[in-house]
């Protein structure tokens, strides 16, 4: 197969009408969609990615209205959500309509539904004409990707049309939480701060272990993950390896082949997923990467850091 690259949302879009399966822009990462509605398309995003059938996908829209076709309740922290933070990178876990096929929710009785603000993402699925499930655009198990080069790079000839573009503006995926509840539990680390989230819902809880596996399928595979191994250091750590690399905000002491030194924790979080990349192009051992406050956008980027270094 052929995959089609365009910067064209229009393009880009009638292929998906027509049953096509296309990767697109999102201010957090590149996702693969697929009408919402169609099963076929679904199960080609399953096969393209070599994505663990149990595990849900996102929905993704330009305007509230479409949450009917989506959703049967929308609940008071829901709402509350939505009105803060939509169009944004958070995905909301709400009760299905029977119209969602439950090949989108791994067979829950809940679906994500996510409104992305970057305006190519919106102009893409306005043009759709329907709600558009999509995965981050990666191989299963891999970094997700940040840029249009790197989906190709996972998926160039699995896939019909890549929609190009700049990099994703934040580079890490969206927070979700399960705003089925009395009070919201953050199923996954991610854009949007805990912070950010309690300011609007105070009792916003942080789901713990074997409950999240339950709730959120996806975070028990396999996730984030470079070839080269991964280690979490300090800014007092000393490198010794050969075929090294490191990223973070404080050079550390040794040498290293490649480095990235960032600015701020926005900017480490950016580049994180496209420098374990770039890393495994060059053949890289052991990436080395300082640790962060796990506050704001720290958060997530220190679970990823973990996942990637599977110690979780
Ligand atoms: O930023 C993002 O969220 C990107 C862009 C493309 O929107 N998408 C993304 O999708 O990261 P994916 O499929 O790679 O991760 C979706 C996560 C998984 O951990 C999945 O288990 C969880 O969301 N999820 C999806 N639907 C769910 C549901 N109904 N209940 C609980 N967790 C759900
Ligand atoms: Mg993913």
């Amino acid at each position: 197969m052929d995959t089609i690259l365009t910067r064209s949302p229009a393009e880009a879009a009638a292929l998906l009408r027509r049953g096509g399966i296309v990767a697109f822009p999102t201010e957090t990462v590149f996702g693969l969609g697929a009408n919402v509605f169609d099963k076929a398309a679904i199960a080609r995003i399953f096969e393209a990615k070599l994505r663990p059938q149990d595990n849900p996908l996102i929905a993704h829209i330009y305007a509230e209205t479409q949450i009917r076709e989506l959703a049967s309740e929308v609940t008071e922290s829901a709402g509350k959500f939505i009105e803060a933070f939509f169009p944004g990178p958070l995905t909301l876990v709400l009760r299905k309509t029977d119209a969602v096929p439950p090949v989108v929710t791994a067979g829950l009785d809940t679906i994500g539904i996510r409104m992305p603000r970057s305006r190519l993402a919106r102009e893409f699925l306005s043009a759709c004409q329907t709600p558009v499930v999509a995965p981050s655009a990666n191989i299963s198990g891999r970094p997700s990707p940040t840029t249009w080069q790197t989906v190709h790079e996972d998926l160039n000839g699995r896939i019909d049309c890549i929609l190009q573009s700049d990099a994703a503006e934040i580079g890490l995926e969206s927070t979700v939480v399960d705003c089925t509840g009395d009070d919201p539990i953050l199923l996954r680390q991610g854009a949007m701060s805990l912070e950010e989230l309690r300011s609007v819902v105070p009792t916003t809880v942080v789901s713990q272990g074997s409950t999240e596996t339950v709730r959120s399928p996806g975070m028990k595979h396999k996730h984030y993950s470079p070839r080269a191994s991964v280690r979490i250091i300090d800014a007092q750590f000393e490198i010794s390896n050969l075929r090294s690399a490191f990223i973070g905000i404080n050079r550390p002491r040794g040498k290293v082949e490649i480095e990235r030194l960032c600015k701020s924790v926005e900017e480490y979080a950016h580049s994180l997923f496209e420098f374990f990349r770039e890393c495994d192009r060059r053949g890289i051992a052991t990436i080395y990467c300082e640790s962060v406050p796990e506050e704001g956008i720290g958060a997530a980027l220190m679970d990823r850091l973990r996942r990637a270094a599977n110690i979780i």
